[in-house]
């Protein structure tokens, strides 16, 4: 049997959506970890505020379960805002754009998530959205055609999205406050496994805090949904609270490795190593060797394997380092030999 594939990836799972929605912090005083950009957002919203005017366009990028979408709503609310949320991916026609374009109020917040996945001839209505608080609709058709503006009230954007480099390059400079998101020091994920807990209503001791956040991937999203599953090993096999021998006993049963390696991380490095002599091979070769999506490696799995130093991209391609061929026990080719 292996472990729930779905346990440690920082993509939603279906459930999430209702816990993190209690779960979120709501005010930047809440919101911990990522110090320099809630350092900097607090500054911008300040001074925003105290000149009355909207914030300006805010564009947010990192790998998923880091916070995104919490830190949209986060702004929205330091802002004293109401936050429209909507995805690049769902909006398919330039009016459904415009129809929320047009209906902000001053200083509200239009969050679009995912969003260098925006058809280009949506995108476009952005431009002078976001510059000029204005829409330019073309009314008619060939030479009768004539484009009218349309004024927009200052609202802000906030842009989220696992890929920055995919945004055109009008888009992203129409963005003036640019944050990357990184995976969370084990002691911040430890400090918001212990604030679930305390949302949640269980007992959780120290040891199993670290445990638990030891196993994150330096995500908040899988720290959060491992912490609901410890909670269900506790309450069936323990007395409820969560200490380190119960947290233990959750995640082996879990198969929730030391790392918060899931089937696919292994799968990953493995190939690496035996299929391509440890690297470099090409993210096309190797999402055909793992069948898994160009995508989902560069987005999900490989920039936690590179912070977590098991994988490095060089200009050749990726390559398993070191400690990828320790974690399965294998020699380190040109290290090790040379001990014989
Ligand atoms: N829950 C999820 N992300 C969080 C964060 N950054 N701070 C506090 N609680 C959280």
């Amino acid at each position: 049997m292996t472990a729930d594939p779905r346990l440690l990836t920082a993509v939603p799972a279906a459930d999430d959506a209702q816990y993190e929605a209690g779960l979120r912090p709501r005010s930047l005083d809440d919101y911990i970890g990522q110090d320099r950009v809630r350092d900097n957002l607090q500054v911008s919203i300040a001074a925003a505020r105290g000149r009355s005017e909207a914030l300006d366009h805010v564009l947010l990028y990192g790998p998923p379960g880091l916070g995104k979408t919490t830190l949209a709503y986060v702004i929205g609310n330091e802002m004293g805002v109401p936050v429209r949320a909507t995805a690049g991916p769902v909006i398919e026609r330039p009016g459904d754009l415009a129809a929320m374009l047009t209906n902000l109020q001053e200083h509200e917040v239009l969050f679009i998530d995912e969003i260098h996945r925006l058809a280009p001839a949506i995108e476009e209505i952005l431009y002078p959205a976001m510059e000029d608080y204005e829409l330019d609709i073309v009314i008619g058709q060939g030479p009768s055609a004539r484009s009218v503006k349309v004024p927009l009230q200052k609202f802000t954007l906030i842009g989220a999205t696992t890929r920055a480099g995919l945004l055109t390059s009008p888009l992203r400079a129409r963005f003036g406050i640019v944050h990357r998101l990184d995976f969370y020091a084990d002691h911040d994920i430890e400090e918001i496994v212990r604030r679930s807990a305390r949302i949640l209503g269980v007992a959780i001791d120290a040891e199993a805090s670290r445990d638990i956040a030891r196993r994150s991937r330096g995500t908040p999203r899988i720290a959060n949904r491992l912490l609901r599953r410890v909670r269900d090993f506790a309450q069936v096999r323990a007395d409820g609270t969560i200490n380190a021998e119960v947290a233990r006993g959750a995640m082996q049963l879990l198969e929730v490795d030391d790392n918060g390696f899931d089937e696919v991380d292994r799968k990953l490095l493995r190939t690496i190593i035996e299929k391509f002599s440890g690297g470099p091979v090409g993210v096309n070769s190797l999402a055909a060797a793992i069948s898994e999506e160009k995508d989902a490696i560069e987005d999900i799995y490989e920039p936690f394997l590179i912070q977590a130093g098991f994988l490095d991209r060089t200009p050749r391609g990726r390559v398993a380092t070191a400690r990828a061929y320790e974690y399965f026990g294998l020699a380190v080719p040109g290290r090790d030999s040379r001990l014989w």
